[in-house]
């Protein structure tokens, strides 16, 4: 793409193009990439740059960006054969045969798929359906319990059971009602503390939130097996057991919402298979057709789906493009490819690797945390010194401004995401969850640029 035309995309996209969570501001430095090309782990921008994609895009690219014809010629072909019907009277080949698919990859009696269009429209669906199956069940329960950070999308529904403050607030009132419960946050927790402890402590958390919400509103709770937001929170043996066992006892509907640690990302098919999680509903997009299609889908246990069904009832609940069989050809696809090059094994293989190479930058005295499991990832910045002194505000944003952080990766080919955590106590967050065919060439990339860029903050931080 010559220079010109780049220039001109990047003003127009300033003039017509409204980007989602973009500042709109008339710097040019902070016009869009133009992005061209995507290849394996890698993208290609205009002027021929070529990154890592260290975030598979939105967590979301899960097979990489080389497999456009393949999926193309599946979405052709569907296509030329019937473009779109409503998955409401009707059905078509490829939307049944990809929630059979889906009842079978997920674990246990989760075997009923309604489909939606995206992740935040999943998790909305899910607390439609969990409101209206205790109402057959002859209760009014609406209230959900989330957790603290969590983002959980955008729409009204799902931006209420967000846990991010910054997100939320702009637009209350919101759904009513959410209890928000403490996450899985453990850097600041006493040392020494066990797993058994740390559960028995967030439990008791969720446990009087329950009681003091009245349990027979409560609807749902619903947890990420990893929760990316606040910096990939992984959660202590014993937490989801005794989760379930709390929802077992109140009567409250368990939510996985594996919008992003379904389809590979931590070495299972689902999140929930790696953790023994027993969730009642699952909610996921993303991965399922690796982002090469628009694609969601609630994942309903027999017990749940049962309820609708004995009653008889519909769900009162659709829209146009849930189970449009063009996008269920691509996530089939999609996960074919998937099976064919074992990807949830490959990412099982490497995770240690890719583990140990992001524990390593743990030394560099600018880094709070590294945690994850996986190919998903957070590092924690520190925001005082080694010694103990606190950075000011005005250091911070000098040592991990875009300059120093993101942009100097970029400089270096990575693309990886950086965000402000919740709290002015916590550092910026770096997340990393790369494509799932990425192997030892892009963990050494990725470390090597860590190691560069890390070291010139500490540095700059006069260590
Ligand atoms: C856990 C989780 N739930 C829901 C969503 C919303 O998905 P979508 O952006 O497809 O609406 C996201 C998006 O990142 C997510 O990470």
């Amino acid at each position: 793409v010559n220079t010109s035309t780049v220039t001109e995309l990047r003003s127009l996209a300033r003039a017509h193009n409204w980007r989602h969570f973009a500042t709109i501001d008339d710097d040019p430095a902070n016009a869009p990439d133009i992005m061209v090309k995507g290849e394996g782990c890698y993208l290609i921008d205009a002027q021929g740059n070529r990154y890592f994609d260290a975030l598979s895009n939105l967590y979301c690219v899960n097979i990489g960006y080389s497999h456009g014809a393949e999926i193309g010629a599946a979405a052709l072909a569907q296509y030329e054969q019937l473009p779109y019907c409503s998955n409401w009277g009707s059905a078509t080949p490829p939307v049944v045969q990809l929630a059979v698919k889906l009842a079978d990859l997920a674990p246990g009696d989760l075997n009923h798929v309604f489909f939606t269009p995206s992740g935040g429209e999943s998790v909305e669906a899910a607390w439609k359906l969990a409101r209206q199956y205790h109402a057959l069940r002859g209760q009014r329960r609406w209230k959900a319990i989330a957790r603290n950070d969590a983002y959980h999308g955008t729409t009204l529904g799902a931006l209420s059971l967000n846990g991010n403050t910054r997100l939320r607030n702009l637009f209350e009132p919101l759904v009513p009602t959410v209890a928000h419960v403490r996450s899985t946050r453990r850097v600041e927790r006493p040392a020494g503390e066990t797993d058994a402890e740390f559960a028995a402590f967030l439990l008791d958390d969720i446990e009087h939130t329950i009681v003091a919400e009245g349990p027979s509103t409560v609807a749902m709770i619903i947890v990420e097996p990893v929760q990316n937001s606040g910096g990939n929170l992984t959660a202590p043996d014993g937490y989801f057991a005794g989760l379930r066992a709390l929802c077992d006892k109140y009567g409250i509907l368990l939510v996985a919402d594996e919008t992003i640690t379904a389809f590979g990302r931590l070495g299972a098919w689902f999140g929930s298979h790696r953790y023994g999680i027993r969730p009642d509903i699952v909610t996921t997009a993303k991965g399922l057709s690796s982002a090469y299609g628009a694609i969601g889908a609630v994942i309903v246990s027999d017990c749940v789906f049962e309820t609708f069904a004995a009653a008889p009832r519909m769900f009162v609940h659709g829209n146009t493009f849930g189970g449009h069989p063009v996008m269920a050809a691509v996530a089939l696809k999609n996960l074919e490819i998937m099976e064919r090059l074992d990807l949830p094994g490959h990412v099982l293989a490497k995770e240690t690797e890719l583990g140990g190479v992001l524990g390593e930058l743990a030394t560099n005295p600018m880094v709070r945390d590294v945690r994850g499991t996986g190919y998903f990832y957070a590092i924690e910045l520190a925001t005082s010194r080694p010694d103990g002194t606190q950075l000011t505000g005005a250091e911070c944003g000098d040592l991990y401004g875009d300059a120093r952080l993101a942009d100097r990766l970029k400089q270096l080919g990575v693309l990886l995401r950086v965000y402000a955590a919740s709290s002015p106590t916590i550092g910026p967050i770096l997340s990393i969850a790369p494509p799932l065919v990425a192997d030892t060439a892009e963990f050494t990339l990725l470390a090597e640029s860590l190691t560069t860029v890390l070291g010139e903050i500490a540095e700059a931080a006069g260590l």
